[in-house]
């Protein structure tokens, strides 16, 4: 099977190129996560790559394969067009090969306060949601932040200081829809000025390509309602 892999080394090379490599998957292994590792290992140790769970929870191995963004570890060979066309994330600066930068992306995760933030008085036992309620916030929860969403979303592309982007939005949602959090109010306001909410246009480029199935324009459509019926976004 042949794999065409970005390779660019900024410290060693003037421009990037596609480098051809050949592989069996029988000896590599079901997955193009294996197909890489087999590459490294075996045909050139210098190719750069992050990954770490190896079974779509971690979230590191996030790369536009065939023109799609996808987690390698979850990507079967036997689905892919040959030769499988291997790029870095789009939208990202690049620090090697299939390495990203991913601080952008992390910037606009920590501005939206990606934790539960409850009464101050601590509870005496945990604080209890009915089914419905952790139903409302289930679907957001399984989001493991690999950024293949935001790296598709050409509004981020364009503007990632100031629109936050779907896998951030996403994040806000998981607290907004959270029926323990108290700061409801504060966290939509907080998106309500300029492009941190509004950016979006409804491209659906985030839930096309989420590896878990996720919808991020849905919950940021909900929150668009929202401010909009509060009169806090004009
Ligand atoms: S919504 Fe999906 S694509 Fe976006 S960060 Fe979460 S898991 Fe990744
Ligand atoms: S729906 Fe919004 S967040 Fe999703 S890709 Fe389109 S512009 Fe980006
Ligand atoms: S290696 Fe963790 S999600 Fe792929």
């Amino acid at each position: 099977m042949k794999l065409r892999i970005f390779r660019f080394d900024p410290d060693r090379n003037d421009e990037p190129v596609e480098q051809e490599y050949e592989i069996d998957p029988a000896l590599a292994g079901p997955m193009l996560l294996d197909a890489l590792l087999y590459v490294r290992e075996h045909l050139d140790a210098s190719l750069a790559l992050r990954r770490s769970c190896r079974e779509g929870v971690c979230g590191s191995d996030g790369m536009n394969v065939n023109g799609v963004n996808v987690l390698a570890c979850i990507t079967p060979l036997a689905e892919l067009s040959e030769p499988v066309m291997i790029r870095p994330l789009p939208g990202l600066p690049l620090i090697r090969d299939l390495v990203v930068d991913m601080e952008p992306l992390l910037r606009n995760y920590r501005a939206v306060h990606p934790w539960l933030e409850a009464d101050v008085a601590p509870a005496e036992r945990e604080r209890l949601q009915t089914p419905a309620q952790r139903t409302a916030l289930q679907a957001a929860d399984e989001c493991i932040q690999c950024g293949c969403c935001s790296s598709a979303c050409p509004s981020f592309w364009w503007r990632p200081d100031e629109f936050a982007g779907p896998a951030a939005l996403l994040a806000a949602w998981r607290f907004v829809a959270d029926s323990r959090d108290v700061q409801t109010g504060p966290r939509l306001a907080g998106l309500a000025p300029g492009r941190r909410l509004f950016g979006c246009h409804g491209v659906m480029n985030c839930a096309a390509v989420c590896p878990k199935g996720l919808n991020p324009a849905a919950a940021i459509g909900t929150m668009k309602r929202w401010l909009l019926k509060s009169g806090q976004h004009r």
